[in-house]
């Protein structure tokens, strides 16, 4: 895994967006796996400043969002369908035809699933899925004990994710069932990028990055990925033992390297 260790969350944001800009940039049919909560907002403002600024393109642009909750309507505030909308979607050039949130209303949630993988690898599957990370360590919400060779499916979530998942759900709280990319759909885009930010993180950080491969901790499987960078800011990066070796190859990265991550 590439480690990078940034000062703060706003820098998490940038150096987020410019990663998947420099995707786009050399491959304008990209396809991107893409996440929701509250660290990769910073992202998304940066990429909607690149498309009205800089003239970032989208409109040959694929995404498929990690995962949606079970039987809320798409305008509901809590949705992830609501979420990429406000915070991307209706800000950029992309194509509505090409953009995927799992479908938690479906009259059959098992074929909706199946549905989901189909579409993901009829695109040709996914050149860059960026990740959040759970205080326990989930990605997506593939909840710790998840399959390492899940596919995407119905999750039950945890009592801390359903406290995590914000103040848009009033006192009852979020749906305790979601719709989830697995973990091995996860494990085949092309490249991932997991962001997280702030002390809460940096147990599950170092946990996920040093700790064993484990289904207890489903974002250790990240271990097994051939090209997963971890984008952290330097509260999230506390708990690393080996965090001067990483600032270390950071600074050491070579140009070619850089240029092809960061544009
Ligand atoms: C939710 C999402 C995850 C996200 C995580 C962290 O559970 N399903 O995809 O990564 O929360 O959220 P935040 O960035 O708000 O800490």
């Amino acid at each position: 895994m590439e480690i990078v260790i940034v000062a703060s969350p706003e820098e998490v944001g940038v150096r987020a967006a410019r990663r998947v800009a420099a995707l786009v940039r050399r491959n304008p049919r990209a396809v991107l796996g893409l996440p929701t909560g509250e660290t990769p907002k910073g992202m998304y403002a940066e990429l909607v400043r690149m498309h009205r600024e800089e003239g970032l393109d989208f409109s040959h642009v694929t995404t498929f969002n990690l995962d949606e909750f079970v039987g809320v309507p798409p305008d509901h505030p809590g949705s992830y369908h609501y979420y990429m909308h406000q915070h991307f979607v209706r800000h950029v050039n992309l194509d509505p035809a090409r953009v995927h949130v799992p479908d938690g209303n479906a009259a059959s949630l098992e074929a909706a699933c199946d549905a989901y993988e189909l579409a993901i690898a009829r695109a040709g599957g996914i050149d860059l899925q960026v990740l959040g990370l759970g205080g326990e360590g989930h990605i997506g919400f593939n909840e710790p004990t998840s399959s390492l060779g899940s596919r995407t499916r119905i999750k039950t979530l945890t009592d801390d994710t359903m406290v995590a998942s914000g103040s848009a759900w009033g006192a009852q709280g979020p749906p305790r069932h979601v719709i989830t990319m697995g973990v091995a759909t996860i494990l085949g885009a092309r490249q991932c990028l997991l962001l997280a930010c702030g002390a809460r993180k940096a147990k599950a950080v170092a946990a996920m990055v040093e700790g064993p491969l484990t289904a207890r901790v489903p974002a250790s499987a990240l271990q097994l990925h051939p090209r997963a960078c971890v984008l952290l800011d330097a509260a999230a990066a506390a708990a690393l033992e080996l965090a001067d070796y990483y600032r270390a190859i950071e600074r050491h990265k070579p140009d070619w390297q850089r240029r092809r991550d960061e544009g």
